[in-house]
């Protein structure tokens, strides 16, 4: 039962009371009993392409999800997907504290806005700071088990289309990507026994909204250099929902790699999609040369037995 925050109440009220990007209004107390006990307590920091349809999964089975968004107009959409929702930037000492009250798990799935064209000092203020304010709570947390940071297998930098595992080193092609493997680190130290820090390298991306077709459509019919023989990473959203499910319900740490587990190269992926539009197929040239910035990571399907979810 809800003692301080009366949860029948319009949850648009609620929620404006959890806007950290103002001063929050609910007393300390307020904001220890406002979890319940007797449930799994999930935390979802960055609810956008991948953290709001892991809400609806968690929240579906029964879970109390709490998420989170910098941007107050997204209140509404995410309300139906989440428990209770925040809005807040991971710079933010006081918003972390509170999102991490009673927290079982804590996802942390954040992304500067426009993504590839994000400036490094956003990508810093974006991960660093929230992992850095993190990890300064987490021995407050006893209930914390669990804590699950999505990366990039960018963090591997070119390695003109070999493959890499967990094991290869590191490699960045931009400051970016080293941003993301620092904050990487910041969480992995902090693992133990109590606490366990999965970080999972996610390949590119796709899914409902972010089809391939629109990636590799304006290719069609199209002469590119070399014979598409590089390999290329890619993840659907579902087939990371099920990883990080699974990296919860096994209390996994460490580092893993999140691609597909049907490696395809280049040229393999584009004939299936344009089959399927049938779309006018791409000719490779071989006699220009490709310049091959991707790796090719091994799946965590295959190496831990999860069943993938998703195909194309
Ligand atoms: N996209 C890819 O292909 C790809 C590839 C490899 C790895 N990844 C990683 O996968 C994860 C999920 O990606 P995605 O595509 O779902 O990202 P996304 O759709 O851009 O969502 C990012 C979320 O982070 C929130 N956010 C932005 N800045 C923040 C800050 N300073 N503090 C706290 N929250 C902040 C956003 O808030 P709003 O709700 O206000 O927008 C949004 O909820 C990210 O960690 C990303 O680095 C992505």
């Amino acid at each position: 039962m809800q003692k301080a925050v009366n949860m029948n109440t319009s949850l648009t009220s609620i929620l404006s009371e959890y806007n950290f990007n103002k001063p929050p209004k609910l007393s300390q107390q307020q904001i220890e009993t406002s979890r319940p006990l007797d449930k799994k307590n999930l935390a979802i920091l960055g609810c956008g392409y991948v953290g709001s349809k892991l809400a609806e999964y968690w929240h579906k089975q029964g879970n109390f999800v709490t998420g989170t968004t910098t941007n107050y107009h997204r209140i509404a959409s995410l309300s139906q997907v989440a428990s209770q929702l925040v809005v807040m930037k991971g710079d933010n000492l006081s918003a972390i504290q509170f999102l991490l009250q009673n927290q079982d798990t804590i996802v942390i799935s954040v992304a500067p806005p426009g993504n590839k064209v994000a400036n490094e000092a956003l990508y810093e203020n974006t991960y660093l700071h929230t992992v850095r304010n993190l990890v300064k709570f987490l021995n407050q947390f006893s209930r914390l088990k669990q804590i699950v940071y999505l990366s990039s297998c960018s963090v591997y930098g070119n390695r003109e289309g070999r493959w890499v595992d967990e094991t290869s080193s590191v490699a960045f092609l931009e400051r970016r990507s080293e941003v993301l493997y620092e904050a990487e680190k910041i969480l992995l130290e902090k693992n133990n026994d109590k606490q366990k820090v999965c970080v999972l390298r996610l390949g590119g991306i796709y899914g409902p909204g972010r089809e391939l077709i629109k990636i590799f459509g304006d290719l069609a019919g199209m002469t590119l250099p070399g014979r598409g023989e590089r390999f290329v990473n890619w993840i659907h959203r579902d087939d990371i929902i099920g990883a990080i499910d699974f990296a919860r319900l096994n209390q996994l740490e460490g580092i893993y790699n999140l691609v597909s587990d049907s490696p395809l190269t280049i040229k393999q992926q584009i004939e299936q999609i344009f089959s399927h539009y049938n779309l006018p197929s791409v000719i490779w040239d071989s006699s220009k040369r490709v310049q091959s910035k991707t790796v090719a990571a091994m799946p965590i399907c295959q190496r831990i037995g999860i069943a993938p979810l998703a195909s194309y």
